[in-house]
């Protein structure tokens, strides 16, 4: 059966990644989070005091330090998907702190950060095979995917969700930050000059606001499937 790109794209904390690893796992194909590469520079210029405590950079900076970052992926089996390396650290833990998400966004706005990630993320579906989730994935790292899944839900519904996250990793913050960060973070991928986030023409919309994880797995799995027998039949 031919191999597909699968573009998940939305909203912070929609629940994208864990969809996204579903379906790999379910597909057989690779999982990609397009995000944590943003998050391993942004991490970067933090360690090397880049970003002011006011969340102040020097664009040039950050730009000319990207020479010195090199980011690598290795399968993870316990959690099903890659842990991001920088410079051969594994950094995968770290990245996801909320001092991180508080920058991210900013950093993610740099066209020439962007550049030098986009190509990363091709070069890993060049084979297809492939789930990528992000905000540009169906509209510039693959506007030619198979499938696009567009992902949205509640601002408080996602809140909650990114604050269970955080706390079950032991980080404590409050409903009230976590909301004040998806509020910006949403605001500044949808207003950023380069490749702001947003539907591509194509894409199926998926609002999971009210839907548990098997009801949205379900839902996309016959979409593939129907799509992987047309494409098939077409092929022929
Ligand atoms: O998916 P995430 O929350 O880990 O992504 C972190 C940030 O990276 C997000 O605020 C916006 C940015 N990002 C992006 O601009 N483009 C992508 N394809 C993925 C993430």
């Amino acid at each position: 059966m031919s191999k597909i790109i699968v573009a998940i794209d939305g909203f912070s904390s929609c629940g994208k990644s864990t969809l996204a690893k579903a379906l790999s796992v379910h597909m057989g194909y690779v999982y990609v989070d397009s995000g944590a590469m943003y998050r391993a520079v942004t991490y970067y210029c933090l360690q090397k005091k880049l970003i002011s405590a006011a969340g102040k950079f020097d664009e040039k900076k950050v730009v000319n330090t990207l020479k010195k970052i090199k980011l690598s992926f290795k399968y993870n089996p316990y959690a099903k998907s890659s842990d991001t390396y920088l410079n051969g650290d594994n950094i995968e833990k770290e990245i996801r702190q909320m001092k991180v998400s508080n920058h991210v966004s900013k950093i993610a706005m740099i066209k020439e950060v962007r550049d030098r990630v986009v190509d990363i993320q091709r070069t890993m579906g060049k084979e297809k095979g492939i789930v990528m989730d992000g905000r540009d994935i169906g509209t510039n790292v693959f506007p030619g995917a198979e499938l696009k899944i567009f992902m949205t839900a509640d601002i408080d519904i996602r809140v909650q969700r990114r604050l269970d996250e955080l706390n079950s990793r032991g980080e404590h913050v409050t409903y009230e930050e976590v909301k004040i960060n998806l509020m910006k973070r949403d605001y500044d991928d949808t207003h950023r000059k380069e490749s702001p986030l947003s539907k591509a023409k194509d894409a199926v919309v998926l609002d999971n606001s009210d839907l548990n994880r098997e009801q949205q797995l379900e839902y996309i799995e016959r979409l593939i499937k129907d799509l992987l027998l047309t494409k098939d039949t077409l092929s022929i």
